[in-house]
């Protein structure tokens, strides 16, 4: 899984998707720039999600909000005051840690120990095998084990229900029971704001506190009224919207998983009181199907239901991916309530309800929202699609199986060689296709090597152009995944790669 995860990353490096971000200055820690042909890929997806969110449907349309806000929306949606993370510092190597993370970290490493102490104990037990001798040896490392085990799983627990009193005590007592157990050197545990600040105005004493928005839904609830008026929308709808967020996240690891600066594409679903949880489960069912259509496999996804709910939600999910690392959150599902509507009312002192001329009655709409993040669906299609294959004749490639829809170019065209006329045919099929797909031109190399390039790539198709296309206009077209060649006639290149590429 590891191997696994280091060639993602150096694939993606090495064939222009994702470059650390400022690379010759050694790299800005968990920002990273995507290349000329991630940004095709992110792009795409974006697509993708914006055509079944907004086109695919009456009632959901776009917004575009900006980046930077009155620092009051901060205030009003809780941001300023509770989107902390809890932060470990360790003492001897002066490292900070994102506490929950630390205890994942902690929990992971205790299965190994636990899995190690028993390989010592059979071996140590193996020639003068004394079988009640090494049981006790056993239990003993096991009960060690599972005390630590339980201390960090409620503190686990606290951390999540932001009670650092509780975290506090735990540690003292994983101190005493397990007193090899490392948390010697742990600072307190204390909250760490994870918005980025910076400033609006010139002058030092006018300037205005600001904020990186760290999500994209508040550009929508402080926009809904505007929208709703100028749209004449009628509840249910929805207002989606994909727009760069920042985070200063203590724990930037696992390559683009967790970023400083990344992207969200979110929709707000805006509904009758008392009709959210319809609505949420609604979204639940819409938003897995949207991820099972990309035909990753449907048993890369799972549902995690959360049991301990934010302050403004009375239901929540996560859509779960397995990725390299393990299953990890993709996609929230959150049933807000009016909570964030009525926090703008009472801070802007605005109303900010809605007329429903059926019930003949205003009120605040209740908010289903659905919430992913566009990096993290990069890197479940790029990690998934990415396959090393061993061929009939032994030989191996490296293919990138991605859904041809997101693919970030869609055909290759390559002149069997450069002469006789071949280049030109190959630049006039592309000039055809380029308005409708992203296609390419190669004539470098052996064409067995420029299939191998346009596999690593994710390219679906290649097209060859050789002598018999002079004579009869047809050309090979080669499929990627199967790796079959047909001969077929040019002018029916559009429709043949419409039909595999098309939404
Ligand atoms: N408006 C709700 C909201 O922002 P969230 O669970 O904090 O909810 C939603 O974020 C999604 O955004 C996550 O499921 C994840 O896909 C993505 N996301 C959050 N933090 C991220 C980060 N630091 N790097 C990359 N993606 C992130």
């Amino acid at each position: 899984q590891e191997d696994l995860f280091k060639n993602v990353i150096s694939h993606a490096k090495e064939y222009g998707f994702i470059f650390p971000s400022s690379e010759i200055y050694d790299g800005l820690s968990a920002v990273y720039d995507y290349a000329q042909n991630g940004v095709e890929l992110k792009k795409n997806i974006r697509e993708y999600w914006w055509k079944s969110m907004v086109q695919m449907n009456d009632n959901i349309v776009g917004l575009d909000a900006a980046i930077l806000m009155h620092p009051t929306t901060w205030k009003a949606s809780g941001h300023v005051d509770a989107f902390n993370d809890p932060l470990i510092d360790n003492k001897d190597s002066k490292k900070r840690y994102r506490a929950d993370v630390l205890i994942e970290d902690y929990a992971e490493k205790l299965n190994l120990k636990a899995k190690k102490e028993i390989e010592k104990a059979k071996v140590r037990f193996g020639d003068t095998f004394n079988e009640h001798e090494f049981i006790t040896t056993n239990a003993r490392v096991v009960e060690y084990l599972a005390k630590e085990r339980e201390i960090l799983e409620r503190m686990a627990r606290s951390l999540g229900a932001g009670d650092l009193e509780d975290v506090k005590a735990l540690i003292e007592e994983l101190e005493i029971a397990c007193p090899d157990s490392g948390s010697r050197n742990w600072t307190e545990v204390r909250q760490f704001n994870l918005m980025f600040g910076t400033k609006l105005g010139a002058s030092a004493d006018t300037a205005m506190d600001l904020y990186l928005r760290p999500e994209t839904a508040q550009g929508i609830f402080v926009n809904f009224l505007n929208v709703q008026k100028s749209g004449r929308m009628k509840v249910p709808f929805g207002i989606a919207q994909t727009g760069k967020a920042f985070r200063n996240e203590i724990v930037a690891r696992q390559f683009i998983f967790r970023m400083r600066e990344f992207e969200q594409m979110e929709m707000q679903f805006f509904v009758r009181p008392g009709d959210e949880m319809h609505w949420y489960e609604h979204w639940k069912t819409a938003r897995l199907n949207w991820h099972l259509s990309l035909g990753l496999g449907k048993d890369n996804y799972r549902f995690h239901d959360h049991e301990k709910l934010a302050h403004y939600a009375n239901a929540a999910a996560d859509i779960e991916f397995n990725f390299p690392f393990g299953f990890k959150e993709l996609e929230g599902i959150h049933s807000r309530t009016d909570f964030d509507l009525k926090a703008h009312e009472e801070f802007s002192g605005r109303k900010l309800q809605y007329f429903d001329a059926e019930l003949n009655q205003n009120y605040v709409p209740y908010v289903v929202e659905t919430s992913v993040g566009l990096d993290r669906m990069f890197l479940a299609v790029f990690a998934t699609s990415l396959k090393e294959e061993t061929l009939e004749d032994g030989s191996t490639r490296t293919v990138l199986k991605l859904p041809a829809v997101l693919a970030p170019t869609k055909a290759a065209i390559f002149p069997l060689v450069k002469k006789d006329g071949l280049p030109e045919i190959a630049h006039k099929i592309i000039d055809d296709l380029r308005w409708d797909f992203s296609v390419t031109y190669d004539e470098k190399d052996a064409v067995g090597r420029r299939y191998r390039r346009q596999d690593a790539l994710g390219t679906p198709f290649c097209i060859t152009v050789d002598h018999q296309t002079i004579e009869d206009q047809t050309v090979t077209i080669r499929h990627r995944d199967t790796m079959k060649q047909d001969r077929v006639a040019i002018v029916d290149l559009k429709s043949i790669i419409e039909n595999e590429v098309s939404m």
